[in-house]
């Protein structure tokens, strides 16, 4: 008589018991009752395609410097850019906006930019009025060659946005806190 095989022929494999409890307790991922340190803007700059974009890419590959405090996002022309991304960006804490397309007259899309012009002219008003300061908005034309256009500019946005200290919508900084006297961080 056959001897009947076992279907699993190997002991099923034992998995290590934890040794020490889960924690499941929430981790703090901000710290949010730390106390602020040095001011630090956050600028967004909204860059077109096919100038701005350009530009700040150049300055890139030829590793020009410019403050890491700008944030640069990425359109297809300064025409897309409505009041509300503008608005919203300082709404939800931006100390600067940089609005940067191609020059008069060069817009991939004929009239993007100074669509992009009237509108930014509208809303520094509007900025004053509500208390933010106009010049927290700024927009340049550029062409894609003009790298170092690119980063004067945004040394200009960074140092104003520094003078004038932090936006009081930032909820990072209380709003007395003033940055004139911290350096912004160079671009590493
Ligand atoms: Fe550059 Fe319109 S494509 S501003």
């Amino acid at each position: 008589m056959s001897q009947s095989r076992p279907y699993f022929p190997n002991p099923a494999p034992q998995w290590a018991k934890p040794t020490a409890a889960i924690d499941t307790a929430p981790k703090t991922i901000v710290d949010n009752t730390a106390a602020p340190g040095p001011f630090k803007a956050t600028i967004i700059a909204f860059c077109c395609n096919y100038c701005a974009y350009a530009a700040a890419d150049l300055a890139g590959s030829r590793r020009m410097q410019y403050p890491a405090e700008v944030r640069v996002i990425h359109v297809p022309c300064t025409g897309k850019v409505e009041p509300e991304h503008i608005l919203g960006a300082f709404e939800k804490g931006a100390d600067g906006v940089l609005i940067a397309g191609c020059l008069e007259g060069g817009c991939h899309f004929l009239e993007g930019n100074l669509r992009a012009k009237k509108r930014s002219n509208h809303i520094r008003k509007t900025l004053d009025e509500i208390g933010l300061g106009a010049d927290r908005l700024l927009m340049v034309n550029l062409s894609a060659a003009m790298a170092p256009t690119f980063v004067e500019r945004v040394n200009e946005i960074v140092e104003t946005v520094h003078r004038m200290g932090p936006s009081p919508l930032n909820k990072n900084y209380p709003a007395s806190a003033t940055a004139e006297s911290t350096p912004a961080e160079k671009k590493a």
